[in-house]
């Protein structure tokens, strides 16, 4: 683990941002109810326990679109990359949230245990079963991957099967879209809920399609070689200073070229922890941080700061006219490399 590891974990600005999560939770529910208990006046009135269970459902699919949007808006505007650390505590906001929506349902569609809660809300009285075994089955993704979320479950499935565990979120979103639809729409008569939803899946189908078109273009992109087999990446200026800029090498490989102030050093794309995207990330305290989980890396040697044991490939680094090269040949995880410094004169 590295010294940025502890930040995931309950430090006190992590506590004030779930304070902060939670008050905003409580305020929407609280606006919510208010407004629909004004607008909503009697013959035409709403039980209170409906208001509070429609204002969690509609709170626990804001925070899915907000959870799926984080990705590619990080990937596209890298200076956003520090909402990707926040996506953890988000995630299990919207389990909890939904939890306590389905929980409400069970308990006053139920009868509060009159009939059997389960029955009552999953099977129709004709034996079928109705919108809400959508909203059920999309409950059980959401709470599989809230009791995943420990980093030990990280560790234990190991990074690819946690991946595709996580990808399952995207079922979990097209079971709930169909909840809303099946269940609430079809009797709605005002055109604002088919619109925000409409809304919320198109700008969530843009912002994955750019986000994933950029990527391919980017790793499509064959650097020029030179003679002695080592890869052109660009003008030294182009790299943002405390950044990378991420270059695909011939290989496969993705290597992170980091800069601090005029120095540049090249890493392994890939942080040793869960394989995270170390070159999104930025330089913090000196080190090159990564966007997920915060593990850190010095740039000349690869290896995570004492006490931390972590090591990542290196790789050579020359500068030649201004422009950056690197030696596609990896050095073993933690080999020292000498940083280049940028040539006074380029454009920075
Ligand atoms: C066991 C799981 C679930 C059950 C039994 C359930 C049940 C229901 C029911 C009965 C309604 C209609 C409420 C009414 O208008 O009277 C509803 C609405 C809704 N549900 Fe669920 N639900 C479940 C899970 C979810 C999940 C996981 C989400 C989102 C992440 C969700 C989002 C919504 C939304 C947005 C509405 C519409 C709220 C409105 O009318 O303003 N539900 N649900
Ligand atoms: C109900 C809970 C959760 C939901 C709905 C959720 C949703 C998502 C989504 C949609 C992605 C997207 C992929 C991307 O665009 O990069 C993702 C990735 C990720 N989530 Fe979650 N998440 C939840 C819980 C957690 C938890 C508990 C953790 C903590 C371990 C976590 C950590 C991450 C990480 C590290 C990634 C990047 C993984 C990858 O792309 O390979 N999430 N999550
Ligand atoms: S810190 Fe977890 S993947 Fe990099």
């Amino acid at each position: 683990m590295s010294a940025r590891y502890r930040a995931v974990s309950w430090m006190p600005h992590k506590v004030r941002y779930d304070l902060v999560l939670g008050s905003l939770c409580v305020l929407f529910v609280a606006v919510f109810v208010g407004v629909s208990f004004v607008v909503n006046q009697p013959p035409n009135d709403i039980s209170p326990p409906i208001l509070i269970l429609r204002a969690l459902g509609t709170l626990a699919i804001v925070l899915l679109h907000v959870v799926l949007a984080i990705g590619p808006i990080a990937r596209l505007w890298p200076r956003t990359t520090f909402l990707l650390a926040n996506r953890r505590h988000l995630g299990v906001t919207l389990f909890l949230v939904a939890g306590l929506h389905a929980l409400i349902v069970y308990g006053f569609y139920g009868g509060f245990g009159v009939q059997n809660p389960i029955l009552a809300v999953l099977v129709r009285p004709d034996g079928g079963v109705g919108f809400e075994f959508l909203g059920f089955l999309a409950l059980l993704i959401l709470l599989m991957m809230a009791a995943t979320s420990h980093d030990f479950w990280l560790a234990f499935l190991g990074h690819r099967v946690w991946k595709a565990m996580h990808m399952t979120v995207y079922v979990a979103y097209v079971l709930v879209i169909a909840h809303v639809v099946m269940g609430v729409l079809k009797d709605e008569k005002s055109l604002l809920y088919p619109a925000l939803l409409a809304f919320g899946a198109v700008t969530l189908g843009a912002l994955h399609l750019t986000a994933g078109i950029r990527e391919r273009r980017r790793d499509a992109t064959t650097p020029t070689t030179a003679d002695d087999g080592w890869v052109d990446i660009g003008d030294a200026s182009d790299i943002p200073d405390k950044r990378a800029r991420v270059v695909c090498l011939g290989n496969g490989e993705r290597v992170a070229i980091f800069r601090d102030g005029a120095a540049l050093s090249a890493l392994s794309n890939v942080c040793a922890h869960q394989g995270g995207p170390l070159g999104e990330g930025e330089i913090m305290d000196g080190c090159a941080t990564c966007p997920w989980h915060g593990y850190q890396y010095e740039t000349h040697n690869g290896q995570s700061p004492p006490p931390f044991t972590e090591k990542i490939p290196t790789y050579e680094l020359r500068v030649r006219g201004g422009r950056v090269e690197v030696n596609p040949s990896a050095n073993a995880p933690g080999t020292p490399t000498t940083p280049v410094t940028i040539p006074e004169g380029t454009n920075t």
